[in-house]
């Protein structure tokens, strides 16, 4: 037994340990963001032992899905697949939250003709031309965002996260590299800021006081001109203003700007490519700095991330840093024990994932995901 196993108290959510499974998106949806048999498997293996499963990207737009096949909640019959979910995870013990995303420009391509939806142009796929975002475009998305919040918390979801981090759509409005917007949505960290604002504060109004809100966001983006961490704590500060309950840190750990064919191959054009995930000489808990710099200044409570398993990186980091909680991303697709395992101190015990990034290639192919070890996904 490790102080993993200890309780923790945010709000209504009585969390039974401090393991978080973090959104990863499956593909395993279906091709109109329902909930599939895949689905349910995956989730009810990875809620046995974690506090808290957050529910992969789950878009709040038919044409802001990361995946051909991600979840979605833009409409109300998504809802009564989205109950099974969360009764399938909460059975298991665990809290149910779901993670609500655009992908903005990094959405594959559709013949939807907003498809693209982009602050200022930057583009993120060679077959997918950016739409400069209109104001009416964007009150349009905040009302999306806040009808997908009721929808979810109809089906019985525990709290809501928005997905403002990994430089999808909400991401790109708070990153310099991306804004550069001269209205209200735009400028210094505040400026750009100010839809992540709108849509925390519009969801809060619809759900009330009560209803656990959570807000992805990157600490650093590691690309020249990226947001600093400073901005990230300016942003995190204004979310906590607002009315976010928990913040969960993540960041873009590396990423560059790329020169592809555009779809005919007759111009090049320059893209953005940037990853959440560790660079393989990275050791576990490496971000565990950053989380604990929004705790100390902002005082929410945190989730940390970034290749927790093996060793005692999780315990550490709750232990002398006070993370609040720790989630388990890729060890959970590749052994979806591993939670059991930290949570006994067997950490020794756990399959580790060997950082292949097959599960990433897998689902950007828009092939449900892959893992070269765990050959039983979905389970
Ligand atoms: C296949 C895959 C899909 C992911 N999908 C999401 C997602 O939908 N939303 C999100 O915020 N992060 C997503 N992530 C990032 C993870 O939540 C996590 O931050 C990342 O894997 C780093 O944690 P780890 O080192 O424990 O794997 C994904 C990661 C992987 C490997």
């Amino acid at each position: 037994m490790t102080i993993l196993n200890t309780k923790l108290t945010i709000k209504q959510l009585s969390i039974r340990n401090r393991l978080v499974l973090p959104p990863i998106t499956t593909n395993y949806g279906s091709s109109e963001g329902l909930v599939t048999q895949d689905i349910l498997h995956f989730y009810e293996t990875r809620s046995k032992d974690v506090g808290i499963t957050i529910v992969e990207a789950t878009s709040v737009q038919e044409s802001g899905r990361i995946v051909p096949c991600s979840l979605g909640l833009w409409n109300d019959s998504q809802i009564p697949g989205m109950t099974k979910l969360v009764e399938t995870i909460q059975q298991q013990g665990a809290l149910a939250v779901i993670q609500l995303n655009h992908a903005g420009p990094r959405c594959p391509p559709s013949k939807d003709k907003k498809q693209g939806f982009s602050p200022s142009g930057v583009a993120f796929r060679p077959d997918v031309s950016p739409v400069i975002m209109t104001t009416k475009d964007i009150e349009q998305l905040i009302n999306d965002f806040s009808k997908a919040a009721i929808r979810a918390s109809k089906a019985g979801f525990d709290g809501v996260e928005i997905h403002g981090a990994h430089l999808y759509l909400l991401s790109q409005f708070l990153s310099p590299l991306t804004n550069k917007r001269e209205d209200r949505y735009g400028g210094d960290a505040e400026g750009r800021a100010t839809l992540a604002l709108e849509i925390v504060k519009s969801v809060r109004k619809n759900l009330g006081p009560a209803y656990p809100i959570f807000f992805r966001i990157n600490a650093e983006e590691r690309i020249k001109g990226g947001q600093t961490l400073e901005d990230a704590l300016i942003i995190g500060r204004l979310l906590a203003d607002e009315g976010v309950d928990v913040l969960d840190i993540t960041l873009i750990a590396h990423g560059s700007w790329k020169e592809v064919d555009n779809n005919l191959k007759v111009t090049r054009k320059k893209i953005l490519m940037g990853s959440s995930a560790l660079p393989k000489d990275h050791p576990s808990g490496s971000n565990v700095a950053l989380t604990a710099a929004f705790k100390e200044k902002i005082g929410l409570p945190v989730i940390a991330v970034g290749k927790f398993g093996i060793g005692r990186a999780a315990v550490n980091a709750v232990e002398n840093e006070k993370i609040d909680l720790v989630a388990v991303g890729r060890q959970m697709i590749c052994d979806p024990l591993s939670a059991q395992k930290m949570l006994d101190g067997n950490d020794d015990d756990i399959i580790a994932c060997d950082e292949c990034l097959k599960c990433f290639a897998s689902i950007g192919k828009g092939a449900p995901m892959a893992c070269k070890i765990n050959k039983d996904l979905p389970f």
